[in-house]
C-alpha cells in the first residue's frame, strides 16, 4: 500500500499546528508534528549543556542520542534516549536555540530521514518549515500557512509563551539548508481572520482541488426496523458508566471516526486485542447494551456472576470450537451487535498478529455490516502480563461499515471464500 502525505508548512504561531491535528482528526490520519522533532533535540542538547552556538558539539551529541519516532494512532510520538520530552518542549529556552540547531544540516538529514520513514506505515498530515519542498516534494497535497505577524504574537502570548516569533522567522527563512518558503505547487492559507473550524473548512477545500481522496460519507443507511441494541439494564449501566469514567479519566479516550458508528440493528465488531481493558472500551462506543465474548476461565469469583449481567458469553479459547462461533452467529441473527477480536488473543507487542479465521465464516454466515475498529495505547495502559495499570493515552478509531449485499456474502462461501472476508476484515483493522 502506498501512503499518502499532506505538507503543512508556515512561519511560528501561524496555525499549522492546530490546523494538522484538526485535519487529522477529521481525515483520521496521523498528525506528525516535526518541530517537535527539533525541539526534542534542542531540549536534549540544553539538558547536556551543549553549546548549540558550536555545531561540532552539536553534531557530536546528536550522534549519541537514540531518537525514537512513532505515533499513537493520531499523533506522532518522540522519545530521546527512552525518554518522552513531551512536557518541556515549549519552555523559553527551547524557543531561544532551536532555530540555531534546525539549521545545522546534519540535525536536518537525520530527521528528516525519520520524518519520511512514517510513510512506510501510515498516511499523515505533517507540518513544518520543509515538508513541502523538502521532506515531501513530491506530494501533491501542500499547504502553506500564514498570519499577520501581530496575530501570530499575540496567539503565542496567550499561550504563554516566550517566544520571539519575528527572530526565529527570520532564523528559519534565511538559513541556507530548507529554509522556510512556500512550496512548488502549495496553496497559501491566511489563517488571521478565521475561526479553527473556518481554517479546516478552507484546508479541506484546498486538498479536494488538489485531489486528495476525501473520505466519503458512510453509505449504510439504518433500516427502519432495526431494533438497535437493547435498552441498559441497571447493572450493565454500572459497569458502562464506571468505565466510561475511568477511560476518560485515567487514559483521555479519544474516539476517532464516530460518525462511522453503526448504532442500531445487528453489527459485527471486529477489532483488534490489545487489553483486557479493550471490551468495555469498545462498549463505550455506544448508549445500549451488546454483546462480548470472554475466555472461560475468567469466569470465577465474582466474575462468574458479573460477566453473564454484562452479557460475556464463555467461550472455549483453546477449542475455539464450532459451537462459540455458532453462538455468535445465533446472537448477530437475533439483532445483537457483537464484539470480536479476529487474532483471537491479545498483541504482545502491540502489533496486529495473525488472524484465526473464524471471523470471515461468522461474519459470512451471519450476513450484517461488519465495523472495523482499531485500539491504540491499550497495550501500554494495561500491558498483556502486568496486572498494572499505566497511563496511557488510548485511542479508538472507528472505520466505515463494510456492508456487503446478501450475493457478495454468498460470494464469500467455503474455506478460501472465508479467508478472504477475513483478510479484508483485517485489512479495514489496518488500515485505520
Ligand atoms: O510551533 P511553532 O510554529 O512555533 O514552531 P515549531 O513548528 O515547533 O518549530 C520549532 C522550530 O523548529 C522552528 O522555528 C524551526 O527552526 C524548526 N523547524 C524546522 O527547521 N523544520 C521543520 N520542518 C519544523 C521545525
Amino acid at each position: 500500500m502506498t501512503y499518502q502525505a499532506i505538507a503543512i508548512d508556515g512561519p511560528a504561531a501561524s496555525g499549522k499546528s492546530t490546523l494538522a491535528r484538526s485535519l487529522a482528526e477529521r481525515l483520521g490520519i496521523v498528525m506528525v508534528n516535526s518541530g517537535a522533532m527539533y525541539r526534542a533535540v534542542t531540549w536534549k542538547l540544553l539538558e547536556n549543556g551543549t553549546d548549540t552556538t558550536d555545531p561540532a558539539a552539536v553534531i557530536e551529541q546528536l550522534g549519541k542520542m537514540k531518537i525514537v519516532c512513532g505515533h499513537d494512532g493520531t499523533f506522532s510520538t518522540i522519545t530521546i534516549d527512552g525518554y518522552d520530552p513531551a512536557e518541556h518542549l515549549r519552555s523559553s529556552e527551547i524557543n531561544a536555540n532551536v532555530s540555531r540547531v534546525s539549521a545545522i544540516p546534519q540535525v536536518r538529514d537525520k530527521l528528516v530521514a525519520m520524518q519520511r520513514d512514517y510513510l512506510k506505515s501510515t498516511h499523515v498530515v505533517m507540518e513544518g518549515r520543509d515538508i513541502g519542498s523538502v521532506v515531501f516534494p513530491e506530494t501533491p497535497y501542500k499547504i502553506y500557512i500564514d498570519a499577520d505577524p501581530s496575530v501570530r504574537n499575540s496567539r503565542r502570548s496567550d499561550d504563554g509563551e516566550v517566544d520571539s516569533v519575528e527572530k526565529r522567522d527570520a532564523a528559519d527563512s534565511s538559513r541556507k539548508t530548507a529554509p522556510l518558503k512556500v512550496a512548488d505547487g502549495a496553496t497559501v492559507l491566511d489563517t488571521s481572520k478565521h475561526s479553527i473550524e473556518g481554517v479546516t473548512e478552507a484546508a479541506i477545500e484546498i486538498l479536494r482541488n488538489q485531489g486528495f481522496p476525501l473520505p466519503e460519507k458512510p453509505s449504510y443507511v439504518i433500516p427502519e426496523e432495526a431494533t438497535g441494541g437493547k435498552m441498559m439494564r441497571w447493572i450493565y449501566w454500572l459497569g458502562w458508566l464506571s468505565f466510561g469514567a475511568a477511560y476518560r479519566t485515567f487514559f483521555g479516550l479519544r474516539i476517532i471516526g464516530d460518525e462511522n458508528l453503526i448504532k442500531a440493528g445487528p453489527v459485527l465488531i471486529a477489532s483488534n486485542h490489545q487489553s483486557f481493558l479493550d471490551p468495555p472500551l469498545i462498549g463505550n462506543l455506544y448508549k445500549d447494551e451488546m454483546v462480548f465474548f470472554a475466555r472461560k476461565t475468567l469466569f470465577k469469583g465474582p466474575a462468574k456472576w458479573v460477566y453473564p449481567q454484562w452479557n460475556a458469553i464463555p467461550v472455549d479459547q483453546d477449542r475455539p470450537d464450532m459451537s462459540s462461533m455458532k453462538t455468535v452467529i445465533r446472537k448477530l441473527k437475533e439483532g445483537w451487535r457483537v464484539l470480536v477480536f479476529p487474532e483471537g488473543q491479545r498483541t504482545l507487542n502491540g502489533e496486529i498478529g495473525e488472524a484465526a479465521p473464524g471471523v470471515g465464516l461468522i461474519a459470512a454466515k451471519a450476513g450484517v455490516p461488519i465495523q472495523p475498529v482499531r485500539i491504540y495505547g491499550a497495550d501500554e495502559a494495561l500491558p498483556r502480563g502486568s496486572g498494572k495499570i499505566r497511563f496511557a493515552r488510548i485511542t479508538v478509531k472507528v472505520g466505515p461499515p463494510i456492508v456487503l449485499s446478501p450475493e457478495e456474502f454468498k460470494a464469500y462461501s467455503g474455506k478460501e471464500g472465508y479467508e478472504a472476508l477475513t483478510n479484508r476484515i483485517m485489512d479495514a483493522i489496518k488500515a485505520l
